[in-house]
């Protein structure tokens, strides 16, 4: 592996992706528009730096053996939109698939990768999302995936290489021998708190030890700011409900990929997908997937509670309240996040970025429903 490939992804990479919100409506002016708001919105001083187009940028056939883009939605042609993208110090992220169509059924890689890598190559593309869609019945998918991150090295430009398999496969297991540095834990979210539950809090229990610097579990993009419009509109959410769905992909160190609509945001979009203490939770340099610490059914009362360590020593823990009172009672005990109980910790709420004093053997919080409390557990010495 090339030194500039390990570089890659030393922590979970953030960007947007063009699909929850645009599916087939993607063009050019919102991508470009895209670009011009990770600027202006304070996202990309905020660490976003991928802007991705998702499936349905693709021409119907292949002209001269090589993949092409609609002219009728990309005038400019996709060279011109990735140096537009690079100008304003972004990143440019495209899509295929190792089957011989994609999911949205125009061509894809299978059969040529070589040449697919070179044309992304040339066309300055930095993040490659690769789909599962139409792979020949009785092919290894692994092998596919292995062969696309061959040719992408042979290429000699770094590109970021999201695999998006569904976890069909467990690519946690091989993702990182095909050159894979994000894989997919599971299928398609949508914008609904259902959708979150299942694949965030239910399908991530267990793989916190796949991931780490330059590899990482993705649970896929985020819903956050969607409120039921777009593609993946599925009744949407509230806010209290895509505080705790950014908390948890924090917590899981999984690849922040916003979804919504960045030209556009709410207030409280922004003060979620902003919110600096808790992408530093998601960013920190030690690398460790956060994982559950604690489960409490009580009928249909969940409370969950998820721990992250940091490489300063301390951890930061989401309490969860799944069910649906307000005002439930979610207690965190020391004993189970590897502190002793006499240890006093300094305790900063990273939502109301507020201090909470010094605690010692267990914090106990009153969680609404469906939202969460974020918490950042300081050990000292006092
Ligand atoms: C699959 C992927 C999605 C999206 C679509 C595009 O469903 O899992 O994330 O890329 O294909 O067609």
């Amino acid at each position: 592996m090339r030194e500039s490939d390990s570089l890659l992804a030393l922590t979970p990479p953030m960007g947007w992706n063009s699909w929850n919100t645009f599916g087939g409506a993607v063009n050019e002016a919102v991508i470009r528009e895209t670009a011009d708001a990770f600027v202006s919105e304070g996202l990309k001083d905020a660490g976003y730096e991928y802007v991705v187009i998702d499936d349905l940028w693709e021409a119907d056939e292949r002209v001269d053996g090589r993949l092409t883009w609609d002219p009728t939605i990309f005038p400019s042609g996709i060279p011109a939109l990735a140096d537009y993208v690079h100008s304003k110090g972004l990143k440019f992220g495209i899509y295929s698939c190792a089957g011989s169509h994609t999911c949205a059924g125009k061509p894809a890689s299978y059969g040529y990768e070589e040449v697919d890598a070179q044309t992304f190559a040339e066309w300055g593309v930095d993040f490659l999302k690769y789909d599962f869609c139409y792979a020949p019945a009785g092919i290894d998918g692994p092998m596919l995936y292995h062969r696309m991150g061959q040719a992408l090295r042979a290429t000699g430009r770094p590109i970021l290489y999201s695999l998006c398999e569904w976890g069909s496969h467990k690519p946690w297991q091989w993702g990182v021998r095909t050159g894979g540095h994000m894989w997919r834990t599971t299928g398609d979210i949508n914008d609904s708190w259902d959708s979150i539950v299942k694949i965030g809090f239910e399908q991530q229990v267990g793989l916190e030890a796949y991931a780490g610097p330059g590899h990482w579990n993705d649970p896929d993009m985020l819903v956050v700011g969607m409120y039921g419009k777009g593609n993946v509109a599925h009744g949407g959410c509230t806010d209290a409900e895509y505080r705790s769905h950014f908390s948890l992909w924090c917590l899981m160190a999984s690849p922040l990929m916003i979804g919504c609509d960045v030209r556009a945001m709410s207030p409280a979009t922004r003060t979620i997908l902003l919110n600096s203490e808790l992408i530093a939770v998601n960013q920190d340099p030690l690398g460790v997937q956060g994982y559950q610490v604690g489960r409490v059914p009580w009928a249909s009362d969940i409370a969950v509670t998820w721990a992250k360590p940091l490489l300063d020593g301390s951890i930061a823990v989401g309490l969860f309240n799944l069910g649906e009172r307000d005002g439930r009672r979610i207690a965190v005990a020391w004993e189970t996040l590897g502190l002793h109980d006499r240890r006093p910790c300094k305790v900063r709420d990273l939502w109301a970025h507020e201090d909470l004093g010094t605690h010692t053997g267990s914090f106990v919080a009153r969680v609404d429903r469906h939202d969460v409390m974020m918490l950042r557990l300081t050990p000292t010495n006092a």
